[in-house]
């Protein structure tokens, strides 16, 4: 693991982007864009560290990437501020009445991979990030209540889906703030696995991702030899091995 100032010390750099942009994504169509929903039932288990560090790593390997701020806190637009992401975030809110003009402004990104990042809960916002994506992340903290969240918001997405035709959005579980020497850390990935939907690698609990908010980086380009880099590239892996599959 790198040294705990690493992320004070290395400046925010793009060097080791490209080189592993993956095969399969480049086989789609030119002009589709990809679009990622993070959401979730409960507050503050994850969703934009997870949205933010996952632009950063695809900016990374050179894709164009648009981050949505669809969440009226604004976490992902304050943690730009500081100019240093090295990819757009666009505040889009939802507005009562504006929900078909915000999917077409999602749509029209010029974007390889669009993130939506959402507030809390599971209502308008909520809904919409579901009918816009093809990937929907679904970040899963490790206590019994978080597991709660995860079942509500499986169940919201089912029910929303229910009488939708179209090509329904991947369902992607990803378990966040995870302490890997406890008994819950440990059995995180089985009790999310038993919910029947994909689960993807784990993030730490990390003091890392704390402080890449406060400094206006991301983990993969500000340190990436810590654990955190490492966590993230490997969901960033799983990603796009399962935007290759849909
Ligand atoms: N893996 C992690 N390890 C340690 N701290 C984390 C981790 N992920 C998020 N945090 C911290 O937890 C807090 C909440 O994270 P975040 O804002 O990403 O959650 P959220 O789900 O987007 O919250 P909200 O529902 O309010 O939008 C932040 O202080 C963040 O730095
Ligand atoms: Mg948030």
């Amino acid at each position: 693991m790198a040294a705990s100032n690493d992320l004070k010390a290395l400046p925010f750099t793009l060097t080791s982007a490209g080189a592993r942009f993956p095969g399969p994504y480049l086989d789609r169509e030119p002009d589709s864009m990809f679009v990622v929903s993070v959401v979730q039932q409960k507050g503050g288990v994850g969703k934009t560290t997870l949205a933010v560090n996952l632009s950063g790593e695809l900016r990374q390997r050179k894709m164009k990437v648009s981050l949505i701020d669809a969440d009226p806190q604004a976490s992902a637009s304050a943690w730009s501020l500081p100019r240093k992401l090295g990819f757009h975030v666009r505040a889009e809110l939802i507005t009562s009445g504006t929900v078909s003009q915000w999917l077409r402004n999602v749509l029209k990104q010029q974007a390889d991979v669009t993130i939506v990042d959402t507030p809390a809960g599971l209502g308008p916002v909520f809904r919409a990030a579901i009918d816009v994506a093809d990937i929907v992340l679904v970040p899963c903290g490790p206590s019994s209540l978080d597991l709660n969240s995860v079942r509500n918001t499986l169940t919201a997405i089912t029910d929303h889906l229910k009488n939708d035709n179209r090509n329904h959005p991947r369902v992607v579980l990803v378990p966040t703030r995870v302490e890997r020497e406890t008994p819950e850390g440990q059995q995180i990935g089985e009790e999310l696995g038993a919910l029947g939907e994909t689960v993807s690698p784990a993030l730490s609990h990390d003091a890392y991702y704390v402080r890449a908010f406060t400094q206006g980086v991301t983990v993969t380009t500000a340190a990436p030899a810590s654990n955190a880099a490492s966590e993230i590239r490997a969901v960033a892996d799983f990603l796009l091995g399962q935007i290759a599959r849909t």
